[in-house]
């Protein structure tokens, strides 16, 4: 899997300025890339592939998922964002992995 993780982290594990941080939200953000360049590379499959990860676990009322038009990172895409954390080349395959790995730590189900 290559995932890289940006936007205001300096590494690629939640420390717990992260977590605090992001804890005290009372819902969490996961935004989809629905421009063409992502979506023709994956994301129709991946939107798929949260939507039953959201119904698996059981935290609809936990989540807003949504779309958006494009992130001016369709090169490093297909992209996906959770909480203002930008994921990039993510597919049908690695989104579980990288829900599993963001929400364990937040314990949410
Ligand atoms: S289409 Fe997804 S970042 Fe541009």
């Amino acid at each position: 899997m290559n995932v890289i993780y940006e936007k205001n982290c300096q590494s690629n594990i939640c420390c717990y300025f992260c977590y605090s941080n992001n804890n005290k939200m009372k819902q969490h953000e996961i935004i989809i890339c629905m421009g063409s360049s992502c979506f023709a590379r994956g994301n129709k499959a991946t939107l798929a592939k949260i939507k039953e990860y959201i119904a698996k676990h059981k935290i609809e009322d936990k989540v807003l998922f949504k779309g958006n038009r494009c992130f001016d990172k369709c090169g490093k895409g297909p992209n996906l964002m959770i909480d203002e954390k930008m994921f990039h080349q993510v597919n049908a395959e690695n989104v579980e992995t990288i829900l599993d790995q963001f929400f364990s730590i937040f314990r949410i189900y």
